[in-house]
């Protein structure tokens, strides 16, 4: 497509045009806006993880002067649709998770509303909850069967391979565990009711027309105009999740007159929100003794929560990177997502291939060791090449890279000498009482945009108007919450007409203004709706060209003129969602990650002291924000690896506060290097792969290996805290050699 010449913008890294408010404190965040005669939400939520609701009353609410909305005052379904219609806006007969709405106030006030909120009385029967994803075979109390999703992804014959005497094989059952997003900005959302029977809806969201789907099936066509304040990050948080939020804020706007401002409280929000979906994959993969995989067999179950939502796409994503970047002829992926009494868990960066790869990447270790190898080269000898077949059927093409990604990672870090190293030394450790160094590596990939026939579906439109002022305008649904956004696709933009930077504006994602190019997710911004705008840029350009460049005369008397286009996936693949065979990505990226830590051999606490990122992003537009993104995914994944955890307790997350809920800070950082690869792919601009995803997927898995090399310590659990590792120590769970930790001089090392 695109090709940057040395003029080109693309490649560069200018300055973004919302960084300036973002740094000096100018940007209105959706609770700096002041609207005149704004009232105040405040939701009523269930103290129960499960139960039978026997009473809503509001009468004291009222008296109090707020107005109480509960389901029998909804207009329409009681449902916020996502892809199946099961989540409801407010819970009616039952209550199904802890932080469950049930009723909503609206007030004058924030004091008053939260005043008004407590003054609701509800009376549940309390029900038993489910929270175990280990037998299916049960239901919820509600009746509901605990399988909200499964699918299968199968080539080649996985099962009579591995019963070949001759094949070694190595099983394994690795979990993660529910991650918060931890967005700086909580969830928030505006409704001002502005004429009769319609709404403005203004929200901290990801997906404007998300928002505005769910409000139209709640209040009917034509009900709604939904607009995106500046957003302070989402990470998939905001993917879904603001469907209810915006939906409570239009209600009580209905219900008050005023227009009614909902902004969460920390721990409100993340008591009552999505997380990444807890997992438990059992992996078995039968090796030829060189290391070769000649059979993977894997069995993935995801906590889904008490709904639906998006757990049948987190789903497939999951299954379908499941494998990993890695050839094998005989491969069998079953996947399921179970309920369980707990929010529903939804979107979060990586969408279901953080978890599934985190199985096939400790496992992979576990292999290698099994077999006398090194990480290193147990990956080398399977790491995808071009022309290799995935699961699906799909001959990947030349810019197949994943091991090209090994191989610059473990030459940058010289891993194979240090892990060496480390193996040797590590026994002699904990006798000399110092922190044990220990390095690891993780391999993955990622798929660009909707998975199978989604794009093609979605075929998102996007539009440039170029104004009479000379400026273009980039119209599109994508948002911009901390990525960068604005100023890629202006890139993408300038490039395609041969102009200045300067002379592309983002017009603010607004359902009025901008038409439906898709949600802000997948890592699908800059490759397809990028690709998208880069045609229309064409196209614009075309028209300019026969007007002599002259802008008043191709808008003669208008005051713009429109050119529309839309991303078009190549017509010669095709994905068959029953079969699971046939193009499940247009595009990958490949990435590796090496983490280095110490462990202190007495607390067991991990340090993480250096990381090296190596990915394969096709084309990095902006290699400032391409960077960032990789060191910012990796970070969020290395933290998910070794602090990140979430425990239940009667259905209550016991770290639902920043300082129980604890994240890599600053200080917490590695020192971090960041090396792009370019392998354009044929569907980005200029050949761009997505990246925002990419880097969720290799943290955790590399940073738990380093423990390993470094402690001895063979965990297959994310996070890998202290009290985790102390559980494996004491259960055995330590790789030949020996291990490096002796905690509390208990004397268990082998
Ligand atoms: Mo996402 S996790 O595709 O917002």
């Amino acid at each position: 497509m695109a090709l940057s010449s040395p003029l080109s913008p693309l490649g560069q890294s200018p300055p973004r045009p919302d960084g300036p408010g973002k740094v000096t404190g100018a940007t209105r965040y959706l609770d700096d806006l002041e609207v005149p005669g704004v009232w105040y939400g405040a939701t009523v939520r269930s103290k129960v993880a499960a139960g039978r609701i026997r009473r809503v009353d509001g009468d004291a609410a009222r008296a109090l002067g707020a107005v109480v909305v509960t389901a029998a005052d909804l207009p329409g379904p009681n449902v916020l649709k996502v892809i199946a219609e099961d989540w409801p806006v407010l819970a009616a007969e039952r209550v199904e998770h802890v932080a469950q709405p049930i009723a909503l106030v609206a007030a004058p006030t924030r004091e008053l509303a939260r005043r008004a909120a407590a003054a609701v009385v509800v009376e549940v029967d309390a029900e038993p909850a489910v929270f175990e994803t280990t037998d299916p075979a049960t239901t919820l109390p509600s009746g509901r069967d605990r399988v909200l999703a499964s699918c299968r992804s199968a080539r080649g014959d996985a099962s009579g391979a591995l019963a070949n005497p001759a094949v070694v094989v190595v099983e394994g059952v690795y979990s993660t565990g529910h991650q918060e997003h931890v967005y700086i900005e909580p969830q928030g959302a505006l409704a001002i009711p502005d004429r009769e029977g319609h709404f403005e809806v203004i929200g901290s969201i990801q997906c404007p027309y998300y928002v505005h789907g769910a409000l139209e099936h709640l209040f009917g066509p034509g009900s709604v105009r939904v607009r995106q304040a500046p957003t302070g990050g989402g990470f998939g948080g905001k993917e879904e999740f603001p469907d209810m939020l915006c939906a409570h804020v239009a209600l009580l706007a209905r219900a008050s007159g005023h227009p009614v401002k909902i902004v969460y409280e920390r721990s409100e929000d993340i008591n009552g929100t999505t997380k990444r979906h807890p997992s438990r994959v059992r992996v078995r993969t039968g090796h030829a003794p060189d290391g070769t995989l000649l059979a993977v067999e894997i069995d993935a179950v995801l906590d889904g929560g008490a709904f639906i939502t998006l757990s049948p796409v987190v789903l497939s994503r999951a299954v379908l990177h499941a494998a990993g970047p890695y050839r094998c002829e005989n491969v069998t992926i079953e996947g399921r997502a179970l309920a369980t009494n707990t929010a529903p868990n939804g979107a979060f960066r990586g969408f279901g291939a953080p978890q599934t790869q985190f199985a096939m990447e400790r496992h992979m270790d576990r292999a290698a060791r099994a077999l006398g190898l090194d990480p290193l080269t147990i990956r080398a000898r399977n790491a995808y090449r071009p022309g290799d077949v995935t699961p699906t059927g799909q001959v990947l093409g030349d810019d197949t890279s994943a091991l090209e990604c090994l191989r610059v990672a473990a030459e940058r870090a010289d891993f194979l000498r240090r892990w060496t190293l480390h193996e040797r030394a590590r026994a002699a450790f904990h006798l000399r009482g110092l922190p044990a160094p220990g390095i690891g590596l993780s391999l993955f990939w990622h798929g660009t945009g909707f998975t199978g026939n989604g794009e093609r579906k979605m075929r998102s439109p996007v539009r440039l108007a170029l104004l009479a002022d000379g400026a273009v305008e980039i119209r599109v649904a994508a948002t911009d919450f901390g990525q960068g956004t604005e100023v890629v696709l202006a890139q993408i933009v300038a490039d395609a007409l041969g102009c200045e930077l300067a002379r592309v504006r983002f017009a603010e994602p607004d359902t009025d203004r901008v038409p439906d190019s898709g949600p802000t997710v997948a890592s699908r911004t800059v490759s397809v709706v990028g690709s998208a705008l880069f045609e229309a840029g064409q196209l614009l350009a075309n028209e300019l060209a026969r007007a002599g460049g002259v802008v008043a005369d191709l808008l003669a008397g208008q005051d713009e003129l429109v050119v529309e286009a839309h991303y078009e996936p190549d017509p010669t693949t095709d994905f068959d969602e029953a079969t699971y065979q046939g193009t499940a990505y247009a595009a990958y990226g490949y990435g590796c990650d090496v983490v280095e830590v110490e462990v202190c051999p007495d607390s067991l606490a991990t340090t993480v002291q250096r990381a090296l990122f190596v990915a394969d992003v096709g084309h990095a537009i902006h290699p400032v924000l391409c960077a960032g993104q990789l060191e910012g995914g990796a970070l969020q994944a290395i933290g998910q690896g070794t602090i990140e955890e979430m425990r239940l307790e009667n259905g209550r997350y016991l770290q639902d506060r920043l300082t129980s809920y604890l994240i890599p800070t600053a200080q917490d950082a590695p020192d971090m290097e960041t090396i792009l690869l370019e392998h354009p792919s044929t569907m980005g601009p200029a050949g761009a792969k997505g990246v925002g995803e990419l880097p969720a997927d290799g943290g955790a898995p590399a940073v738990i290996a380093a423990i390993e090399n470094a402690t001895g310590i063979a965990c297959g659990d994310a996070p890998a805290t202290a009290e985790r590792l102390l559980a494996d120590l004491l259960a055995g769970h330590v790789v030949p050699g020996g291990s490096s930790v002796d905690p509390f001089g208990l004397e268990l090392a082998r």
